[in-house]
């Protein structure tokens, strides 16, 4: 994701990209790849979104070992026509949506330490590879994330690019999904987080609510814990429909000036899935 007030590291291009340096990976963050791969992989089936395995399928993503961004990049060419690139960490929002909107996916290239399995500030390359990039051999997702890129250069010129990131942030990172078999998970902040995947589809604590989108575009959200409402869509297709097919410029004149929502509050109009208890908020307000 994108971060405002940052300086291009020295060796980065002038577009943020690095070389991923492949051959500097230790066997440690190797087997730190596999860690983290075998505990998702496991949890996985019956959680995820079917698009979600056929990405890994289809991109071979798996172990052993860190995956090289010039063999990835190749096999998702094939498939939907993005790339995946390595930046630094943190990219300028500019930065950030002009990848996007030219099919290129920005990664982290670093990987976590055993002290941070479970939690970390950055995002690693295990949380932008494998959170992100199994989605992205999906056509319809492929094609959302470039209208993403497209719509924050568009989101700029309206001063509106904090709305926007809430959109990205309940959709791209802690986005749910309705099945005919129930509910799915597919943002990637979920799909990478052993904690969360469990906790965003079966815990009573959070909230989750349909889809809707001038009601998302006001909701705060939280980044220092697990989500107190999710949003959940009906479909790829769906949500490509309610975003590249409408013109956000009316929307983000309507929304000026309207007061947010808490990340925990419902409205009487929301579509409930279920409605939470917030019971896990509650207890680490508690102990704060
Ligand atoms: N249609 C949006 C606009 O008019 C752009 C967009 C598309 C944003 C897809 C997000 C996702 O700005
Ligand atoms: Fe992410």
């Amino acid at each position: 994701m994108a971060d405002k007030d940052i300086v291009r590291p020295e060796g980065a291009a002038e577009d943020w990209t690095i070389p991923q340096g492949w051959d500097r990976y230790s066997p440690a963050e190797h087997a730190m790849w596999d860690r983290l791969f075998d505990r998702q992989a496991r949890m996985l089936p019956g959680r995820v979104a079917p698009e979600f395995l056929k990405g890994l399928d289809i991109l071979r993503l798996s172990k052993p070992g860190i995956p090289d961004f010039d063999e990835l990049s190749e096999r998702l060419m094939k498939a939907t026509g993005w790339q995946v690139v390595a930046v630094p960490g943190l990219v300028p929002d500019d930065v950030f949506f002009d990848h996007l909107a030219n099919r290129r996916f920005v990664s982290g290239n670093f990987i976590r330490t055993p002290e941070q399995l479970d939690y970390l500030q950055e995002p690693d390359i295990f949380h932008d590879v494998f959170g992100h990039v199994p989605l992205l051999a999906n056509p319809v997702f492929a094609d959302y994330m470039q209208a993403y890129g497209q719509g924050g250069q568009r989101a700029a010129q309206h001063g509106a690019i904090d709305r926007l990131a809430r959109l990205y942030w309940y959709t791209v990172e802690f986005g749910l999904i309705n099945t005919v078999e129930g509910l799915r998970i597919y943002g990637a902040g979920i799909v990478s987080s052993y904690g969360e995947s469990v906790f965003a589809l079966d815990d009573a604590s959070p909230n989750r609510i349909g889809f809707d989108l001038r009601r998302l575009m006001r909701t705060r959200y939280r980044i220092d814990d697990y989500q107190q409402s999710y949003f959940v869509i009906d479909s790829f297709e769906d949500l490509l429909d309610q975003t590249l097919r409408t013109d956000f410029a009316p929307i983000y004149s309507d929304l000026a000036g309207t007061a947010d929502i808490a990340p925990e509050e419902l409205l009487p109009d929301d579509q409930l899935h279920s409605r939470g208890t917030q019971a896990y908020a509650l207890s680490k307000a508690e102990t704060a």
